[in-house]
């Protein structure tokens, strides 16, 4: 039995999945997981697209066209809006996890773009995983219902760790919005919010053992209030 706590230890973004299979229901069990999540009013705006087989080969084959020919595209909203201008801290961190994951996980050094472009390539194959989501949510409220959603993508990967498989939301899918339009039925007043990947990981890839830094919480949390000392 799985804990929340140990879901929430274990999860990491996964970046190199083993083909097995996930069953269906075993996917719509996890779906039902994650649509228990709170959402505003209970307006629950998620839909989500799953593909597998010849659906997501098919899906793989277009994605990594679209990105080999150059044709990424202004997102449906920009998650990441001038990232060599984002204000400290957050500048430093994105730099600190791109070191973590490139030199230090796949030995990769900075200059040799060729290779960090390759494995970046590998998000459109969903990193081998047998299963590839598409998370979309209303356009409209757009705010409220991308907080939904995350709550949403967050309790599916604590789910999934409770079935022993893992996960890796996926932004940067959303380059290529109009393939994955082409590839599942997305309604125009609908907005892409990311992929999903989904399977067993492949414990014995050299991704296998990478983790990623968290600031501690004084650094984030203030505490107001007596009532509750301080543990000592
Ligand atoms: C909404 C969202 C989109 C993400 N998009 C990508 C992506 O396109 N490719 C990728 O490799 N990782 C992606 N990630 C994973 C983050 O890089 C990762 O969560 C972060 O570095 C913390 O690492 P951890 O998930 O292993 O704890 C995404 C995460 C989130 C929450």
């Amino acid at each position: 039995m799985t804990t929340v706590e140990d879901a929430l230890l274990t999860r990491r973004s996964c970046r190199a999945f083993l083909p097995t299979p996930v069953p269906r229901a075993e996917v719509e069990r996890l779906l039902a997981l994650a649509a228990r999540s709170a959402s505003n009013s209970n307006c629950q705006p998620w839909q989500v697209h799953v593909l597998t087989g010849a659906a997501k080969r098919a899906l793989a084959e277009d994605l990594l066209r679209a990105h080999d020919a150059g044709r990424r595209e202004a997102g449906e909203f920009d998650y990441q809006p001038c990232t060599d201008r984002w204000p400290e801290p957050f500048r430093s961190r994105r730099r600190g996890f791109g070191e973590g994951l490139y030199r230090d996980a796949l030995g990769i050094p900075a200059g040799d773009s060729a290779r960090r472009l390759e494995h970046h390539r590998r998000n459109y194959d969903f990193f081998g995983a047998p299963v590839g989501m598409i998370l979309t949510v209303s356009r409209k409220p757009l705010l409220g219902a991308l907080v939904d959603a995350g709550l949403f993508l967050q309790a599916l990967m604590l789910a999934a760790r409770g079935a022993g498989l893992h996960t890796c939301a996926q932004a940067s899918l959303i380059d290529f919005h109009p393939v994955l339009r082409r590839h599942v039925s997305v309604p125009d007043d609908q907005v892409i919010v990311c992929g999903v990947a989904l399977g067993l990981a492949d414990d014995g890839h050299r991704l296998g053992a990478h983790r990623t830094a968290r600031e501690p919480v004084s650094s984030f949390a203030s505490f107001y209030g007596s009532e509750v000392g301080a543990l000592t």
